[in-house]
């Protein structure tokens, strides 16, 4: 499994032969200028939440790629009805797909649309593929429900919010990653506007001083698991 981080909280993940992109928010993100969403390869587009910085180029991406949407019954829905094709998952939910497993978990957050409509419950989710599990925590406050992760799946890397103010900031996600049991963690929504920057040093302090490992990507940069 390849992940490439593609800024915010927009990810790619490569499972042999078959592409993901996760929360797509690229052009309008100014320090993802250099990447170019046109070559972007997608069989699937994951949305974790219907909040502008995590679908801002879904249509585009997915009118170039005829991607499958997965995302809750409402997100899923909404494209759906603008003729995309779709999966609709719901908070418990799981279901093999040709590159693995996919459940739609809890997040703590809200979930509109730009133009105010509804768009279900923020989730995360946890993937599952080749011998190996990330979760993808979405925008998420510190939840209890975090601890059922570990009690259906031993993740290899937790996927987590670390920008504070909209969700979890660090030392929540030290938290967090226990209770998801995994010390391998991935940061992501941060630094991508005022509300959300951090000190990387401190960051990676915070966990390290916990026994644990925080890696920060830099955009376009990949991560093989
Ligand atoms: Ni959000
Ligand atoms: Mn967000």
């Amino acid at each position: 499994m390849t992940l490439t981080f593609y800024g915010h909280a927009t990810l790619g993940i490569q499972i042999d032969k078959i592409h993901i992109i996760v929360d797509p928010f690229i052009s309008g993100n100014p320090k993802a200028a250099h990447i170019d969403i046109k070559n972007l390869k997608a069989d699937y587009i994951l949305i974790t939440h219907a909040h502008q910085d995590h679908i801002l180029d879904v249509e585009t991406i997915a009118q170039q790629t005829g991607a499958t949407i997965v995302s809750n019954y409402e997100i899923a829905t909404y494209y759906e009805n603008k003729g995309f094709k779709v999966h609709p998952m719901n908070h418990g939910g799981k279901w093999n797909f040709d590159f693995g497993t996919l459940k739609y978990v809890n997040a703590i957050h809200t979930s509109s649309f730009p133009d105010g409509t509804y768009g279900g419950q923020p989730g995360g989710f946890v993937l599952t593929a080749l011998g190996k599990a990330i979760y993808i925590a979405g925008d998420t406050a510190l939840t209890y429900d975090m601890k059922l992760i570990p009690l259906e799946t031993t993740l290899d890397l937790a996927i987590l919010p670390i920008g504070d103010n909209f969700t979890m900031g660090i030392d929540a996600a030290v938290i967090a990653s226990d209770f998801v049991a995994c010390h391998s963690v991935l940061g992501y929504h941060f630094d991508t506007f005022g509300f959300i920057e951090i000190d990387h040093d401190k960051a990676k302090d915070a966990f390290s001083n916990k026994g644990k490992t925080l890696q920060l990507l830099d955009i376009g940069e990949r991560l093989e698991l």
